[in-house]
């Protein structure tokens, strides 16, 4: 059994020499912070071995331990140490080959590539590193795809409209043309090319309208004087002011609300969104069919259907179709539209933190606006 003041001086011994060796491996790590795992894994092991050997030798010599004792417990001690320095040595080696594979996986997903995680057995963090690498390139695949899909929009709506200008600007030259020379003459000639470039204007006026106020949306631009007003009221002023058109169509036109519906927003914007899906409804109805609208609420939202006749629209095109500058292909006639409508009214009813939707029903499809109710 050891004296007690002999343990406390063991102790003390062995406890300065680790600190001090400690200190200096501390301070090794330090200056080789940049450097390989495996030569920081060597230091770790070096300084146990260290620290164990310098606790010995001290103790040793303090004690007057026999030379033969001290050279077995240090032989001891330094096999030991070597040993550990393997291990470190072979873990390094892992851990650098686990981080190679990692890199050369990434370097392979390079720009636009997809990452695929490398197939040796990493250790738990590196697994977990690669798994969110993967899907932080699914992620940014997708923001591709998404931002290509965008740009081909943009490329096809700078395309077709300048088409669309140009087919009625080549019209009204002509017919100005016609007119100054004077080549037609007779009254109900120039009676109906007067009537005819005025309403290409017109036509011209309000496409030039809808870019504005897509750019207005897509820049975030849009300013919403919200009022609050009863969606009734909108759905009842979207119906006068199209009820025109669905006669001269020849369409049956009926909107309904059901209560008060109080709603909190820009009467004119909304206004604007109802009247686009209202337009289309009766643009895409034969003679002789209905177009309803109805307003009402449900779990705490309002909403305004529009449903009309229009036979159905392709399943392919269901996803598409609030899209800038998507018309589907009957619509890409002379004299049809520019394919804003439903893309506007998209931003103009998401700016009020609503959601647009529309799906086949019956013989013809229904859009769906709904909005928060004002409380
Ligand atoms: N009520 C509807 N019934 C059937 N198809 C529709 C209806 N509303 C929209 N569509 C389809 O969706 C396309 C996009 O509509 P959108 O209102 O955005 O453009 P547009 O009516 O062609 O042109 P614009 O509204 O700019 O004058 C239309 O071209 C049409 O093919
Ligand atoms: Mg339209």
């Amino acid at each position: 059994m050891i004296p007690f003041n002999a343990f406390v001086e063991v102790v003390a011994y062995a406890a300065g020499a680790a600190l001090l060796v400690g200190a200096v491996g501390v301070s090794a790590l330090y200056a080789l912070r940049g450097r390989s795992i495996t030569a920081l894994l060597a230091v770790v092991s070096a300084a146990t071995v260290l620290a164990t050997v310098a606790g010995i030798v001290a103790i040793t010599l303090k004690m007057l331990i026999s030379d033969h004792d001290r050279s077995v417990a240090l032989t001891v001690t330094v096999i030991g140490g070597l040993v550990g320095l393997g291990v470190s040595l072979l873990l390094g080696r892992r851990l650098i080959g686990g981080t190679r594979s990692l890199l050369v996986s990434v370097r392979a997903a390079g720009e636009g590539g997809r990452f695929g995680p490398p197939e040796r057995r990493l250790p738990a963090e590196l697994a977990e590193l690669g798994a969110e690498l993967s899907a932080a390139y699914e992620r940014l695949d997708a923001a591709r795809a998404r931002e290509r899909a965008l740009e081909t929009s943009r490329r096809e709506l700078v395309a077709w409209v300048s088409h669309d200008l140009r087919t009625p600007l080549a019209g009204l030259r002509a017919m100005a043309e016609a007119l100054e020379d004077e080549v037609v003459a007779d009254e109900v000639t120039v009676r109906q090319y007067h009537a005819q470039m005025r309403a290409e204007t017109d036509r011209l006026t309000a496409m030039v309208d809808d870019l504005f106020e897509l750019s207005r949306i897509h820049a975030g631009a849009l300013r919403l004087s919200r009022q609050r007003v009863g969606l009734g009221d909108l759905v009842s002023e979207t119906v006068a002011g199209t009820e025109p058109l669905a006669r001269a169509k020849g369409v049956r036109l009926r909107g309904q609300a059901e209560g008060v519906l109080p709603v909190e927003v820009d009467a004119a914007e909304l206004g604007r969104a109802l009247r686009n899906l209202v337009v289309n409804a009766i643009r895409h109805t034969p003679e002789d069919g209905g177009v309803e609208i109805v307003a009402g609420a449900e779990e705490g939202m309002a909403y305004v259907t529009v449903s009309d006749a229009c036979g159905g629209i392709p399943d392919e095109d269901l996803p598409r179709l609030f899209d800038v500058a998507f018309r589907g292909e009957t619509a890409r006639t002379p004299g049809g539209g520019a394919g804003l409508g439903l893309a506007i009214a998209r931003g103009i009813v998401e700016a009020h933190a609503g959601e647009i939707g529309v799906s086949n029903a019956g013989g013809g499809c229904r859009f769906v606006v709904r909005l928060p109710l004002g409380v």
